[in-house]
């Protein structure tokens, strides 16, 4: 096994991380911005769908969501904590008999023929936690996908202003006075993390040069020692990431930076709109219009999303 898997499920197999991945959008506006954005286009491209396969499909906000549709789910992810809580939760909403819940990696999708699933998925990052086989793992989706895929993945544009920017998540806190942990953390350590801010140019070219945010050889080492840390993520480009789907004969690729838009309102005006029901619904119409705009697609949050037919 290599160690983005070992370091990816030992990450995602952490007790508490489906619990906390389930509450993620009531929280931060960029993270409800990215759901409306997948949630708008999922819905727009069903007809004809009768299953589905979610890849990476977490505490299962687009495998449940098809399931309300009446579509057939195959929901597949490393963690079975995160399983386990989608289960709870398409229980609850009476759509667990149309979900068929598989514990895998990425990296073997040996077990699905070719053209199996008439929409295949991956929604907010799990190839980018393959490196380094996400080509591969892009290509096997594809392999299996009949009709459709659409994918989010990690940003490459969108992430490396974080490295210049560690109070970004500030911006679109949606409630200062949220139990969420990482709310207050970002609240609690705000100005520590400005005082201890540098602007650290090599490390930054090296990020934009390679894809890699961090160091995987420090995860590796993190790892052995039996720590827990981030999953090795590569960040892909918008062209980069276009040309492989088209080496695997994906058509009519249309590529968007879900975030893009939000990213430059302040936190005060973001708040503002989000507590107008009126005013939210037609900011997150106008974001999905300005966020696919090829111009801004790579300068979304943290996911650059693409969708392409078979
Ligand atoms: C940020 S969550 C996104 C979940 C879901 N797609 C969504 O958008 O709500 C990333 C998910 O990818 C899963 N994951 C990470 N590496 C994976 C791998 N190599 N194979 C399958 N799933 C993986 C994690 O367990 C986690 O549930």
């Amino acid at each position: 096994m290599d160690y983005s898997t070992k370091i990816s499920e030992r990450m995602w197999n952490q007790p508490d991380k489906g619990e906390l991945e389930a509450e993620r959008e009531n929280t931060f506006i960029d993270d409800i911005v990215q759901k409306a954005h997948i949630e708008r286009e999922l819905l727009s491209v069903l007809e004809g769908v009768e299953n589905a396969f979610d890849g990476g499909a977490g505490c299962g906000r687009f495998s449940i969501l098809l399931a309300k549709q009446g579509i057939r789910v195959t929901h597949f992810d490393i963690s079975q904590p995160m399983i386990d809580k989608a289960k709870e939760i398409a229980e609850k909403e009476g759509v667990s008999e149309r979900i068929t819940f598989v514990k895998g990696s990425l990296e073997d999708l040996s077990a699905y023929g070719d053209r199996s699933f008439d929409l295949v998925m991956s929604f907010d990052s799990p190839i980018s936690y393959t490196y380094p086989k996400q080509e591969e793992v892009i290509g096997e989706l594809v392999r299996i996908a009949k009709k459709r895929i659409m994918i989010s993945v990690s940003s490459r544009l969108g992430a490396l202003p974080y490295m210049a920017n560690p109070i970004q998540k500030n911006q679109f806190i949606l409630d200062p006075d949220s139990k969420d942990p990482w709310v207050q953390w970002c609240i609690q350590s705000r100005e520590q993390m400005i005082d201890a801010f540098y602007f650290e140019k090599e490390k930054l070219y090296k990020a934009y040069e390679s894809g890699l945010l961090g160091d995987p050889e420090e995860a590796k080492q993190a790892y052995d020692r039996g720590e827990v840390p981030w999953s090795i993520s590569y960040h892909f480009m918008p062209d980069e990431l276009k040309g492989i789907l088209k080496k695997h004969g994906v058509k009519n690729i249309s590529l968007a930076g879900p975030g893009a838009y939000a990213r430059t309102i302040p936190n005060e005006i973001l708040v503002k709109i989000m507590k107008d029901p009126g005013q939210r619904k037609d900011f997150l119409e106008f974001c999905h219009k300005f966020d696919s705009d090829p111009y801004v697609c790579g300068m979304g949050k943290d996911n650059l999303f693409a969708k392409g037919e078979i």
